[in-house]
């Protein structure tokens, strides 16, 4: 039941709780920009779709298989949103813009080591030993944090290992924003399931090409 979860926060949280039925394609970075004008035409072709099939079995074909149609349709519809990639459906929006969270404070390696880091309980616990919400994602929070379990947060940007890539270089030296690389992080309401932007070697190369940093191949591939 996690995708109703978030909706039961008080406040206006509730606002920006996840719609029930949505692919897990749409659920990071830019899809999350516009999945209210999408979801509404997803609704709108997705009712037409059933009543249509549901008037064709039931005149046509039988009434009862009408009935089984319009069930069928109905489950089917919601089934590919119930499980999240990631193991908690962390909510960046509420901690930057509600919390006044900076990434950093989080991500706290992204100005001195080569990995930015993802958090996890050992960050966490300073709010959430006990459960300041209803929500049942920070129940599962809660959970991990009192039985001292890791999450088991799924990294989804990776470059492979033949390429170097260096936060401190970018973010410290380079003053590059982290939402020209990871895009609007702050209006992020369900966590990372996709990059942004796809990370491929013409991401690295046009950055640098329009800031005159070398595209010498030895510099990345080392
Ligand atoms: C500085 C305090 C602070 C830290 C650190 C913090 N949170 Fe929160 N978090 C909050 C507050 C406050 C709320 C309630 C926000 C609200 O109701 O508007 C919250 C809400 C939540 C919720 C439930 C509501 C939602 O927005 O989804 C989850 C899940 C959550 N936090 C996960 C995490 C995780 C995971 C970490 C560690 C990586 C973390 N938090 C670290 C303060 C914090
Ligand atoms: C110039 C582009 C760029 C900028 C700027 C950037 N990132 Fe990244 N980020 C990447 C790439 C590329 C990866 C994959 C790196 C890897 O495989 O080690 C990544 C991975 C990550 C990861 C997961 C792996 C890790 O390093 O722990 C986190 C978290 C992250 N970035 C957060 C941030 C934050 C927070 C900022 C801003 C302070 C930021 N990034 C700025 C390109 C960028
Ligand atoms: C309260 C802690 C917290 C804050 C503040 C925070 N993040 Fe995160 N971030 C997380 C957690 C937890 C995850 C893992 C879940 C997910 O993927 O959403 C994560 C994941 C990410 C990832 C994906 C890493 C990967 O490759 O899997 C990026 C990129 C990222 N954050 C960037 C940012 C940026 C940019 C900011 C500031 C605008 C920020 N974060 C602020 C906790 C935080
Ligand atoms: C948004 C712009 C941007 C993107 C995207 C970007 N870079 Fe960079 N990169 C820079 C800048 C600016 C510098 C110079 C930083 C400094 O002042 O030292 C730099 C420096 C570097 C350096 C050091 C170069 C040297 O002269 O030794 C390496 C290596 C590097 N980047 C690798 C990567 C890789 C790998 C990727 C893709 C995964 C990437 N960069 C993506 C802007 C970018
Ligand atoms: C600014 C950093 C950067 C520079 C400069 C760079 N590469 Fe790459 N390259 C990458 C990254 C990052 C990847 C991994 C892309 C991915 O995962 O899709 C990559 C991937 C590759 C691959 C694997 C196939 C592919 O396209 O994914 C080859 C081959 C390659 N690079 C060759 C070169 C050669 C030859 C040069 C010099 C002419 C060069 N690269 C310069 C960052 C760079």
């Amino acid at each position: 039941m996690d995708r109703f979860s978030v909706g039961r926060m008080p406040g206006p949280s509730l606002v920006q709780s996840a719609p029930a039925c949505r692919p897990l394609t749409e659920r990071s970075g830019e899809g999350l920009l516009d999945t209210g004008r999408k979801s509404l035409h997803r609704f709108v072709f997705g009712v037409s779709t059933v009543v249509f099939l549901a008037y064709f079995m039931r005149e046509i074909v039988s009434p009862v298989a009408g009935i089984g149609v319009i069930i069928l349709l109905l489950t089917a519809g919601c089934s590919e949103s119930t499980d999240y990639a990631q193991p908690i459906a962390y909510n960046h929006a509420t901690h930057i813009q509600e919390v006044g969270m900076e990434c950093i404070d989080c991500h706290i390696q992204a100005e001195t080591h080569q990995k930015a880091s993802i958090p996890n309980i050992a960050l966490c616990i300073e709010c959430h030993e006990e459960a300041l919400t209803e929500s049942m994602e920070e129940e599962k929070l809660v959970t991990y944090i009192q039985e001292d379990q890791t999450i088991p947060w799924v990294q989804v940007h990776r470059v492979p290992d033949h390429a170097y890539f260096s936060h401190r270089r970018h973010v410290a030296m380079g003053k590059i924003s982290c939402e020209q690389c990871h895009g609007q992080v702050t209006e992020m309401t369900l966590p990372f399931t996709k990059p942004a932007f796809q990370i491929n070697m013409n991401f690295c190369i046009q950055c640098h090409k329009n800031n005159q940093v070398s595209t010498e191949c030895a510099d990345c591939h080392r």
